[in-house]
């Protein structure tokens, strides 16, 4: 597997999700992944299955320190006493001491981003996240938020796929050391039935998914792959040996369009860089 170093962080470039996953499927595919040599898992508080996430990863006797677990605050929990509640109560349902990368899950004004940053670090000084991060931020709030961190931010997790032009963000954490984690990389699926993509995919002799998952891994960002398929989880983690050209890489960018982004929740979404 290999890693993208940020800001100290070396996160394994594919991890697996576990978004709107039932419990007895997280658990079965949590185990079965890992032990299919997935080292990355990613979850959240509100994904409610934390618990069967620490069942899978427990079912897969896989040693702690080689799996890097993320988790997410969510926004209702971003009150100082809430923020550290919800962690331990993570952590407990997680059955683990830490997490590998904690994020606030969406920006949110209720609680100054200050006291945000502050919370986030004051969890990761007390040794229960060992990096920390946020997730849908734009340029602006980037900064802001790695402006006022004491420990250097590692990740920003957004939606990335080719029909979403995410270069200003991509820029952005470049410039802050930060790494960035693609989510819905298939558009909720919508890449798998695309003309061009097939076509890219049959010259390489790869499926559709393999080619975009590519195509984000070898832009340097993680990518989150969910699937409650064994098949599938197998055929998602074969993208480390083939290589899409310059071309091809140029062609997939250019699918993207001014409606692509899918996720944008009113009153959670901030206001969304435009790329030129
Ligand atoms: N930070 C955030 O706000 C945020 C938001 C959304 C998601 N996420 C994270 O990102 C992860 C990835 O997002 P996602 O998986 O929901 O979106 P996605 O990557 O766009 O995947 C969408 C669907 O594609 C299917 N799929 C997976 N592998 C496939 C393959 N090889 N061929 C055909 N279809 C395939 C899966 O269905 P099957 O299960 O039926 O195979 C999955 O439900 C989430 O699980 C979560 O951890 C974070």
């Amino acid at each position: 597997m290999t890693l993208v170093n940020a800001n100290g962080a070396s996160i394994p470039t594919l991890g697996f999700g576990t978004f709107r996953m039932e419990a007895a499927d997280t658990e079965r595919m949590v185990s079965h992944v890992l032990k299919q040599g997935y080292r990355h898992i990613d979850t959240a508080k509100i994904y409610g299955n934390e618990a069967a996430v620490g069942q899978g990863f427990k079912a897969s006797a896989i040693p702690r320190p080689d799996v890097f677990l993320t988790t997410k605050v969510w926004v209702a929990n971003y009150g100082r006493d809430a923020f550290l509640a919800s962690v331990d109560e993570s952590l407990k349902k997680l059955e683990t001491d830490y997490v590998d990368l904690l994020l606030l899950h969406w920006p949110n004004t209720a609680v100054s981003l200050e006291e945000q940053i502050a919370a986030l670090n004051d969890v990761a000084k007390a040794g229960k996240a060992r990096h920390i991060g946020v997730s849908n931020f734009n340029t602006t709030l980037m900064k802001e938020a790695a402006r006022l961190s004491r420990m250097p931010l590692a990740n920003n997790q957004i939606e990335y796929h080719p029909y979403l032009d995410q270069q200003p963000v991509i820029a952005t954490a470049s410039e802050l050391g930060m790494s960035i984690t693609a989510y819905y990389a298939m558009a909720d699926g919508k890449v798998i039935a695309d003309r061009m993509l097939q076509e890219i995919a049959a010259v390489h002799k790869r499926s559709v998914a393999q080619v975009v998952l590519r195509w984000i891994v070898q832009q340097g960002c993680v990518v989150l792959s969910k699937t409650v398929s064994e098949t599938r989880a197998a055929e998602n983690a074969a993208i480390f040996d083939f290589e899409l050209s310059a071309d091809d890489m140029g062609t997939i960018a250019k699918l993207a369009r001014p409606d692509g982004r899918i996720v944008s929740p009113d009153g959670l979404a901030p206001e969304w860089d435009v790329a030129g």
